[in-house]
């Protein structure tokens, strides 16, 4: 019997513009709020500006205290270049303690590969900040042809049953 929802916090990876990202991020999400075990809270990337010089800002204060409330995270990510966005690595670097313990799983998009070459790279990352990634991901190749006009997956059952492995 579930007596409390466990927190997770989704993150858009992505900010730039005419991204893909919230695309592929709805459908995660969608398949988080139907899971009765969590309580979900979006992260747009694109809401906060994280400064190069790594000062405190309000900002970065923000993304701290809503990755500080998640039990678990997951992180939605293209391939940029064989990794991924540089504003990502921003996002983390600016915080430290709040990932510490935490699962992070990685859902990624991209063009062959279905961004696992920015999947690799984070699991050395997060490792690094103490949080433990989770072995199972939810992958999209060629993603600009997984879902259709209105956003939805055309393969929806596949897509929905890889998000369910990750949020069990
Ligand atoms: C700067 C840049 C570099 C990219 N490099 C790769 C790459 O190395 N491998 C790949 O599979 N796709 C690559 N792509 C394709 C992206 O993964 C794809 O366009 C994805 O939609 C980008 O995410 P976004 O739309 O949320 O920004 C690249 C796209 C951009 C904009």
């Amino acid at each position: 019997m579930i007596t409390a929802q466990m927190k997770l916090a989704i993150v858009i990876g992505s900010v730039r513009q005419g991204r893909f990202g919230p695309t592929v991020a709805n459908l995660f999400v969608s398949q988080a709020r139907q899971h009765e075990e969590f309580e979900v809270d979006v992260i747009d990337l694109a809401d906060f500006d994280f400064p190069g010089s790594m000062v405190a800002s309000t900002d970065v204060d923000k993304f701290a205290r809503r990755i500080a409330a998640a039990d678990g995270i997951a992180i939605v990510t293209p391939e940029y270049n064989h990794s991924y966005p540089g504003p990502l690595k921003m996002a983390i670097d600016s915080i430290g303690k709040p990932w510490r313990a935490k699962p992070v799983a990685l859902v990624s998009y991209g063009g062959k590969s279905g961004g696992l070459r920015s999947v690799e790279p984070l699991r050395v990352v997060f490792a690094e900040v103490h949080a433990m990634t989770i072995r199972d991901t939810v992958s999209f190749h060629g993603v600009w042809d997984k879902f259709d006009d209105n956003g939805d997956p055309r393969d929806p059952e596949s897509a929905n049953a890889a998000a369910q492995v990750v949020l069990d």
